[in-house]
């Protein structure tokens, strides 16, 4: 199949948490106003498109991912015509928008499942999955809750005297996508926020849409997983279930309806990799299935190299990759390999290795200026699933609340913000910022490292080294895992010209001794191609 070109293969996404992004007025909560506001900061940066997690109508139990209204801003956020604003101030800046969409469960303040739970009469029952109780009392089956402190999936509503089914925390009941009305009910979301002229989607969640009918029982030697992220997990009944890939194609059809250029983007959180890939369909399905494959990886050359040669390998015809390295969920890259206080010098490497794979990639904000889990007391912690330290405000300037709003924020801002913040790193030719920055700017003037094509070296200690390459231009990425300087050995790596190294102290340009790489240091070097000369 020929390589397509749609906007999405060349794109770097961005996510926003919206709570946590900029606070127009006060109230300690990020709002849609305050995004607008630093849109410039976003365009400047050099992203093409920005995803929002969800900031509709919401009792917050889950920060939104628990919605009583798909189609209403929650207050906190603002209105629908803030909504609107944005989208247009995001469209004239060449910035596209892609919103959460969230179906496989609802609040359980959603009028739907008011109604539902209402009566077994109710005509809403089946919107949701009810069973009841085992044959000696308790819970159905022994399906888990996702989240840890929640315990079983199923909680008993004593006025009915059924189990209902929940994913998540107890205020997140399933929606029942076997029902057709559900279907038409959700699609019909989807078609609201394309009529109001966004981009595309993040679906949440995508592989647990649907669930085995017969409700049965996880095998014992797996029911104590909470999800698809370990081995085993394919003999689960609740998750990855084949029937996802028929509402997927359907989700698909709505989508495409509105024009080639709406992408869907999806959380699979699937870990066994030909199950993973079955999410792009033949095209019909997601296009692009987020990548679960670096989340877990271990700091090495080795581990990188092989989670980027199972994507290839498992990636169906014409399909492409897209690759993260953080989100609202997951501790903070600059956190994640810190364990031996090198986490800021991995995170400029992780920097260059996200911006140069061939695949979309997607940013968390403030990963960007390095952003580091915070540490939050007790008394101010919040979310049912531990990931406050991960969501805290960002950290625009030096001033209070790092410039987030003019309040107290929600979450705490931490110490190091009066360093690490936009406004500081802004004047700093050393920062992450201004690293993301260049290599950003260098992505985009050059299509190699978008979308050339991907071809890796043999390993040589704890060095990854990959070759991409577009119509005559080849860049070569060296990337030092290491902590100790390496020499590039590598023939195309002399006389090349250094476009970028993550060492600041490095001088770009032209080279002829061969390269060392110095301690976790990763440097791009152009190389034109012989007439002749081996791809
Ligand atoms: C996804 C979201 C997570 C949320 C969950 C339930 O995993 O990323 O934040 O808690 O779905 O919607």
């Amino acid at each position: 199949m020929t390589e397509r070109d749609e906007w999405w293969r060349r794109a770097v996404l961005y996510q926003v948490y919206p709570r946590s992004f900029a606070d127009s007025n006060g109230d300690g909560v990020g709002d849609l106003p305050g995004l607008t506001g630093r849109l410039d900061y976003l365009a400047e940066l050099g992203v093409d498109a920005i995803w929002l997690s969800p900031f509709y109508a919401s009792p917050m139990v889950d920060f939104g991912y628990d919605i009583t209204d798909h189609r209403t801003v929650d207050p906190v956020f603002g209105t629908l015509a803030d909504f609107d604003a944005l989208l247009a101030a995001a469209h004239a800046r060449g910035l596209r928008v892609l919103v959460d969409f969230v179906p496989n469960h609802t609040s359980d303040q959603h009028p739907w499942f008011l109604d539902s739970r209402s009566s077994r009469d109710s005509p809403r029952r089946d919107w949701y999955v009810w069973a009841d109780p085992a044959p000696h009392g308790g819970p159905p089956n022994n399906w888990l809750s996702t989240f840890p402190a929640t315990g079983a999936a199923w909680t008993l509503d004593a006025a009915t005297g059924q189990y209902y089914l929940h994913s998540y925390t107890a205020a997140q009941p399933d929606l029942n996508w076997h029902h057709l009305e559900v279907r038409v009910a959700m699609t019909s979301v989807l078609r609201f926020w394309l009529d109001r002229g966004v981009d595309g989607f993040r679906i949440d969640a995508v592989h647990r849409l649907i669930k085995d009918p017969a409700l049965s029982d996880n095998p014992p030697s797996v029911a104590a997983l909470r999800t698809a992220l370990s081995p085993g997990a394919q003999l689960l009944r609740h998750i990855d279930q084949p029937g996802v890939h028929e509402v997927l194609r359907e989700l698909h059809a709505v989508v495409a309806g509105y024009g080639p250029d709406r992408l869907l983007l999806g959380e699979v959180g699937v870990a066994d990799p030909t199950r993973w890939a079955a999410y792009y369909g033949r095209g019909d399905e997601l296009a692009l299935p987020l990548n679960f494959a670096f989340w877990s990886q271990p700091w090495s050359a080795a581990g990188f190299r092989q989670a980027v040669a199972t994507t290839e390998r498992v990636l169906p015809p014409g399909a492409w990759p897209v690759y993260a390295l953080g989100n609202h969920d997951l501790s903070r890259l600059a956190s994640r390999y810190n364990h031996d206080g090198r986490g800021a010098a991995r995170a400029r490497l992780a920097a260059m290795l996200l911006l140069t794979l061939r695949g979309t990639a997607l940013l968390y904000y403030g990963d960007e200026i390095g952003m580091t889990d915070v540490a939050v007391p007790p008394e101010q912690t919040v979310d049912p699933d531990g990931r406050d330290p991960v969501r805290t405000p960002m950290q625009w300037d030096s001033g209070p609340a790092a410039g987030f709003g003019p309040g107290q924020s929600w979450l705490p801002v931490p110490p190091a913000a009066r360093t690490v913040n936009v406004v500081t790193e802004d004047h700093d030719p050393g920062s992450l910022l201004t690293l993301y920055r260049r290599l950003l700017s260098l992505r985009r003037d050059e299509p190699a490292l978008s979308v050339g094509s991907y071809a890796p070296l043999p390993p040589s200690g704890d060095v990854l080294v990959y070759r991409r390459e577009h119509q005559g231009r080849r860049i070569l990425v060296a990337l030092n895992f290491g902590d100790q300087p390496a020499a590039l050995d590598v023939p195309d790596a002399a006389g090349g010209e250094i476009l970028l190294s993550t060492d600041p102290h490095r001088a770009a340009g032209e080279q002829d001794e061969p390269v060392t790489l110095a301690a976790t240091e990763g440097v791009l070097i152009s190389a034109t191609i012989e007439a002749g000369s081996a791809p």
